[in-house]
C-alpha cells in the first residue's frame, strides 16, 4: 500500500512490467552463457555469470513484489515476458566473446530503460520505485564494466 493515487500507481506498474520481463530475458540468457561458454574464458565467465544470475533472481523477485505493492498483478509466463520485453534469446554455440558481448547488450538495454524511469517515477511522487530503480541501474552499468573487462574491452 502506497499514498499515490491509484492512476499514478498503475502507471508505474504497467512502467516496471517490462523491466520485469526483461529481467526475466536476462536471467534465461545469463544462465545460457553459464552452461555453454567455451573455451579460456571459461572459468571467469562461468564465475562472473554465476555471480549475476543469483544476483538477478532476487531482483525479480523484488521488482514483481514492488508492481504487487502498487496494486497491479505482476505478469507471469514467459509468453507475457516475450511481449513485454525484447531481449534475444542466447545462441548456445556462439563464441565466449560474443555470449559476452550479448550479456553486455542486453545489460545495456535494460539500462537505457531504466535510466528515464528513475525520474518519473521520483516526480510523480513514487521515491520507493525510483530507489529500486536507481538499484537495478547500478548493478546493470556495473554488469557492463565487468563484462566488457572480461574481454579485454
Ligand atoms: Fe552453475
Amino acid at each position: 500500500m502506497t499514498t499515490l493515487d491509484s492512476k499514478t500507481q498503475a502507471q508505474i506498474a504497467d512502467a516496471l512490467k517490462p523491466v520485469l520481463a526483461e529481467s526475466v530475458q536476462l536471467y534465461v540468457l545469463t544462465q545460457n552463457v553459464h552452461w555453454n561458454v567455451t573455451g579460456p574464458l571459461f572459468q571467469g565467465v562461468h564465475l562472473l555469470t554465476e555471480t549475476q544470475y543469483t544476483e538477478l533472481a532476487m531482483a525479480i523477485d523484488e521488482i514483481a513484489e514492488r508492481i504487487r505493492t502498487l496494486g497491479s498483478k505482476a505478469p507471469a509466463g514467459l509468453a507475457a515476458y516475450a511481449k513485454l520485453g525484447s531481449i534475444a534469446d542466447g545462441d548456445e554455440n556462439a563464441s565466449a566473446e560474443d555470449m559476452v558481448k550479448s550479456l553486455n547488450a542486453a545489460h545495456k538495454q535494460i539500462a537505457d530503460r531504466i535510466r528515464p524511469l528513475i525520474g518519473k517515477a521520483g516526480d510523480a511522487g513514487d521515491e520507493v520505485t525510483a530507489g529500486l530503480l536507481t538499484d537495478r541501474l547500478t548493478v546493470h552499468e556495473k554488469a557492463q564494466w565487468m563484462l566488457r573487462a572480461t574481454i579485454g574491452a
